[in-house]
């Protein structure tokens, strides 16, 4: 089993606003491609997470099933976001899926 599921999202916006670059960025740092999995990563495209006003976005998930969300990385920071779980976002701050969820439901 891999440590780390990523999936890029693929859907409209994120496509639009840079998935493909940050594939290549995780291809290149990883030798992955899409659909490939090793020991510490599986790694795909995925469709819309819902979070297209954030895009391009990645989803996280670490062996324990803990799930974060990577919103609109810079280039430099896409491998740490996901080493880190998918908590960081370019300001710094951590961040948990599921409230940011809630809180989408709510303000939408
Ligand atoms: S298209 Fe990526 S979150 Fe909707």
């Amino acid at each position: 089993m891999s440590t780390y599921t990523v999936r890029v999202c693929n859907g409209g916006p994120c496509s639009r606003s840079g998935a493909k670059r940050l594939m290549r960025i995780i291809k290149k740092a990883t030798g992955l491609k899409p659909g490939k999995k090793d020991a510490t990563m599986d790694l795909d495209f995925c469709s819309c997470l819902g979070y297209c006003s954030m895009s391009p976005n990645i989803e996280v998930q670490d062996s324990d099933g803990n799930v974060g969300m990577v919103f609109t990385p810079e280039d430099e920071n896409v491998m740490k976001a996901i080493y880190a779980g998918g908590e960081i976002q370019e300001e710094g701050n951590v961040i948990d899926a599921d409230s940011l969820f809630d809180d989408f439901l709510v303000d939408n």
